[in-house]
């Protein structure tokens, strides 16, 4: 009979291992004791934490789950957790709603769907590579690399024109970005609303061969048109989950492979590498750092435990990730790990849609930058780096760095 640890303590959300890649130190502890730990949410209310990976994927593969509350909601002191779920919010619909939207988007996101998106997507990185290198350092990595690949490639997608990419990119940056002036905030967000807006109505009167073109008409041809609400929130839902993730992804991982030498000079001398490399740094950084929070609508088995309807939920990613039953010696990077189990894009009904994207965006960086640069380093010392502690997206928030001599 497992007995559960029923106390109130804190979520921990202090990363206080002395290592700015590790999770809170607190969940070696609560992965340690069988079942969940109740513990306080800075959003008020108690959550079961469930923090090993097989209770993790069980957790996550259970019908018994909403999602109504946004993922992350859980860490935000004052956040809402009861707010009407609109139209097209995929990742805070439940049931046959977010099945009936999931089956008409999931043709687009196939293996081979973005694997024809890999060409555009080595031109990009490269573009922005020689745009790097004309310059001489120090450049700011974030900025001028790990932002606008992705906010591109989701212009790709979506069907953008390429007239109006620059003004998107930079309206989105604002959005996803550390910038924490409210009116420049809203502005930013009308304006991407206004934009997205505009780019479903000329969609729908002339569907084009992109991801929003392809979803009306095949929305339309099974008989189920889709609102204009619904596929702005579709898109916007599609920009905020692809843009911020994939490029803290890009800050993050190059800063913890610049303090890696040989992990790194691995990936140098043989690119392939970037293929494992990937999901082992998506397992090690787990940069969905709170983890994904979730309501029980009846009751939910974990281990030996049942957990009642109401009750909260967090699946704790980070901590299934550095579970050492599944990933031996998790607290080390190795980039030729097969860790493609690993929990970073979720799991079950709500698993990260993008995943293959963001692996071929990921892929494509790894394998290019360290080619081309292969001097690359940090042009300030690493203590001046600044960490997004208390975002929902870990990751840097600038990484500025430089290189010597001869690059490619
Ligand atoms: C869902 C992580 C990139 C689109 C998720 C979830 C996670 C995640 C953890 C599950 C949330 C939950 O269970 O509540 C990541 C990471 C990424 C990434 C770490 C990059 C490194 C992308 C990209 C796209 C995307 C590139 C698309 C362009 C989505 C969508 C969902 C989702 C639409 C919601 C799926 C659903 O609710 O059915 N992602 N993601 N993501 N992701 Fe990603």
């Amino acid at each position: 009979m497992t007995v559960t640890a029923t106390f109130a303590r804190d979520f921990p959300t202090e990363r206080d291992s002395g290592c700015p890649f590790d999770p809170p130190a607190e969940y070696t502890e609560l992965r340690a004791q069988e079942g969940t730990a109740s513990l306080a949410c800075p959003v008020g209310v108690e959550a079961r934490v469930v923090s090993r990976y097989a209770d993790v994927r069980a957790m996550l593969g259970d019908p018994n789950l909403s999602s109504h509350a946004a993922p992350s909601t859980h860490v935000v002191a004052g956040g809402l957790l009861d707010r009407p779920v609109a139209p097209g919010s995929l990742l805070n619909m439940d049931g046959p709603g977010h099945a009936r939207l999931r089956r008409l988007l999931t043709p687009e996101f196939t293996v081979k769907r973005i694997q024809a998106m890999r060409p555009y997507i080595q031109g990009l990185v490269d573009d922005h590579l020689d745009a790097l290198l004309a310059r001489t350092g120090p450049v700011d990595l974030v900025r001028d690399f790990a932002l606008p690949i992705p906010s591109l490639v989701i212009c790709e997608l979506l069907g953008v024109d390429y007239a109006d990419r620059d003004r998107f990119q930079e309206q989105t940056a604002v959005l996803i970005g550390t910038n924490s002036d409210p009116a420049a905030l809203e502005q930013a967000n009308l304006e991407v609303v206004g934009f997205m807006t505009q780019l479903v109505l000329t969609k729908l009167a002339a569907p084009g061969d992109d991801l929003l073109g392809r979803l009306i008409v095949r929305a339309r041809e099974s008989g189920q048109e889709l609102s204009v609400e619904e596929l702005v929130t579709l898109g916007i839902t599609l920009l905020i989950a692809g843009h911020e993730t994939t490029a803290n992804m890009i800050g993050l991982s190059t800063l913890a492979l610049l303090r890696q030498p040989d992990q790194l000079a691995a990936l140098r001398a043989d690119p392939g590498l970037a293929g494992t490399a990937v999901d082992e740094m998506l397992r090690y950084l787990s940069i969905v750092q709170f983890g994904v929070l979730r309501q029980a609508t009846g009751d939910v088995t974990i281990g030996d435990e049942t957990i009642k309807a109401g009750e909260w939920l967090v699946a704790a990613l980070s901590a299934g990730n550095r579970d050492e039953s599944v990933f031996p010696d998790p607290d080390r990077i190795d980039l030729k790990r097969e860790a493609t189990a690993h929990l970073a894009f979720g799991y079950g009904i709500h698993q990260c849609l993008g995943q293959q994207l963001a692996r071929v965006e990921l892929q494509e960086v790894f394998a290019r930058l360290h080619q081309r640069i292969p001097t690359l380093r940090l042009a300030v010392p690493f203590e001046d780096i600044e960490f997004k502690n208390d975002a929902l997206v870990y990751g840097v928030r600038a990484l500025p760095v430089t290189w010597d001599g001869e690059n490619r």
